[in-house]
C-alpha cells in the first residue's frame, strides 16, 4: 500500500494480478502469433467487471475511481498489454465521451453494453491525413432532415473489426476547423459502414486495428453526442483520461520486462559469474528501476488528481509522455540483458519490445504531449 491507494484498491489490484498470471500470461505469446484475442478470455474479463470499472453503477458498471482503474490496468499490462488495451478502450475512449456529453437516453442505451462486454465501442478520430493534427479531419457530416449523412475514412481504429459501434468525429461546420467538429454514435452494422484490412502491426497484434470507411451513412440526430460543433473538446477531454491509461500500460509493461530481466540476470552466467554480479549490470538495473518508479508516480498522481476532480490535461500528458518514453528505455535495456536470446521470438522480451513501441505514438505522440504540457504551462 502507498499514499495513493487504499485497501479496496489493493484488493482489486491483487484480483487483477491473479487473473493476469492465471489467464493472460499463458496465452500472451500465442495470441500475438495468431493475431486474435480469445472470446472466452474477453468474456471472463467482462465477468470480472474490468470493462465497467469506471462506469457508474446505475449504468451497469462498478462506479470505481481512476485509481482503481490504474490498479487493474497496471497488473494486466505486466502480462499482456493487448488485454489492457481492451480495458482501456472500454473505460476511457469508449465510455468517457458518453459520460462527458451523453444524454441520459444515450448513457442508458450504451454504457450497460460496454460494462457487460456485449459491445465494444471504437474511437474514430484519426484519419489518413489527420493524425496529430486531429482538427484537420475531412470526414463530413451533413444535416438531412432528422438525420446526418456521414462520409469519410477513419484509420488506425483500435478494435474496429469487432466493434459494435464507433464514435465518429466529423466536420459539421468545416469552415470552423476544430470548432466545427461533432461526435456521432455510429452502429457498425449501418448501411455504408465498412472496415479496411487488418493492419499488419509491429506489436499488440492480438488486437485488430483497421480503417473505418463511411459512405453516405445515415445517422439520426439523436445519435449525436453532445452539442453540435463541440466534438473536438469532447475528444480532447476523453484523450486526457485515455492518456492515463497509456501511462498504466507503459509502467505495467515496463515492470513485466524488468521482472523477466531480473530473473534472467540471476540465472545466466558469463565469464564464470552470474550477470547480476557485474556492477555494470547492477548500475543499469538501478537506473531503469529509478526511472520506472518516477514514471509510476506520475501515472498514480494523474489518477489521483482525476479522483480529486481536478483538470488532468497536463498531469495526464506528463504521465503519458514520461511513462511511455521510460517504458521504451526500460524494455530496450532489459532486452539487452538477454543478449542474442532477447532477439529471438522464443523469449517473451521480444514481444514486449514490439508491444511497447506504439506507446509513445498512440493517443497522442510524445511530441503532442509536449505541446499539451507547454500549452498548459504557458496559457
Ligand atoms: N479540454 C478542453 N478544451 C480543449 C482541450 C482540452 N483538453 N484541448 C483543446 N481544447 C480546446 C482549446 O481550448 C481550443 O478552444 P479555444 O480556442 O476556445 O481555447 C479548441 O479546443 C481547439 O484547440 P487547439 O487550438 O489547441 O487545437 P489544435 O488543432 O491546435 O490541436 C492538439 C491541439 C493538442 C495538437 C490536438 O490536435 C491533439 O491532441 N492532437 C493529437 C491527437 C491524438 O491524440 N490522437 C490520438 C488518436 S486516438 C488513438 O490513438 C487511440 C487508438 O485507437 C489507437
Amino acid at each position: 500500500m502507498n499514499a495513493f491507494f487504499n485497501e479496496d484498491h489493493e484488493a482489486l489490484r491483487q484480483l487483477a494480478r491473479d487473473f493476469a498470471e492465471r489467464e493472460l500470461e499463458p496465452i500472451a505469446h500465442e495470441i500475438d502469433e495468431e493475431e486474435y484475442f480469445p472470446v472466452e478470455v474477453f468474456n471472463e474479463m467482462a465477468e470480472m467487471g474490468f470493462f465497467g470499472l469506471k462506469i457508474p453503477e446505475e449504468y451497469g458498471g462498478s462506479g470505481l475511481d481512476a485509481r482503481a482503474y490504474v490498479c487493474v490496468m497496471e497488473e494486466l499490462s505486466k502480462k499482456c498489454v493487448s488485454a489492457a488495451v481492451l480495458v482501456s478502450a472500454a473505460n476511457t475512449l469508449g465510455c468517457e465521451p458518453l459520460l462527458l456529453a451523453g444524454t441520459e437516453e444515450q448513457k442508458n442505451k450504451y454504457l450497460p453494453q460496454v460494462a457487460s462486454g456485449e459491445a465494444f465501442i471504437a474511437f474514430g478520430l484519426t484519419e489518413p491525413n489527420a493524425g496529430s493534427d486531429a482538427g484537420s479531419m475531412t470526414t463530413r457530416a451533413e444535416e438531412d432532415g432528422d438525420d446526418y449523412i456521414i462520409n469519410g475514412r477513419k484509420c488506425f481504429i483500435t478494435g474496429a473489426p469487432f466493434a459494435k459501434y464507433c464514435m465518429v468525429f466529423a466536420k459539421t461546420d468545416p469552415e470552423k476547423g476544430a470548432k466545427g467538429i461533432s461526435c456521432f454514435f455510429v452502429d457498425m452494422s449501418l448501411p455504408g459502414v465498412s472496415i479496411g484490412k487488418n493492419e499488419d502491426k509491429m506489436g499488440q497484434r492480438a488486437i485488430a486495428t483497421s480503417d473505418v470507411i463511411l459512405e453516405d451513412v445515415r445517422v439520426p440526430k439523436s445519435e449525436m453526442l453532445g452539442e453540435v460543433n463541440l466534438g473536438f473538446i469532447t475528444a480532447m477531454k476523453t484523450l486526457s483520461m485515455g492518456r492515463i491509461g497509456v501511462g498504466c500500460q507503459s509502467i505495467g509493461l515496463a515492470q513485466g520486462a524488468m521482472d523477466l530481466a531480473v530473473k534472467h540476470i540471476k540465472e545466466r552466467k558469463q565469464f564464470g559469474r552470474r550477470l547480476c554480479d557485474f556492477q555494470a549490470i547492477q548500475f543499469e538495473m538501478a537506473k531503469l528501476e529509478t526511472k520506472l518508479n518516477a514514471a509510476r508516480l506520475l501515472v498514480y498522481n494523474a489518477a489521483f488528481e482525476k479522483d480529486m476532480g481536478n483538470d488532468v490535461t497536463k498531469a495526464a500528458a506528463m504521465a503519458k509522455f514520461f511513462a511511455s518514453e521510460t517504458c521504451l528505455e526500460v524494455v530496450s535495456g532489459c532486452l539487452q540483458m538477454f543478449g542474442g536470446y532477447g532477439y529471438s521470438k522464443e523469449y517473451p522480451i521480444e514481444r514486449l519490445y514490439r508491444d511497447a513501441r506504439v506507446l509513445t505514438i498512440y493517443e497522442g505522440t510524445s511530441q503532442i504531449q509536449q505541446i499539451v504540457i507547454a500549452g498548459q504551462m504557458l496559457k
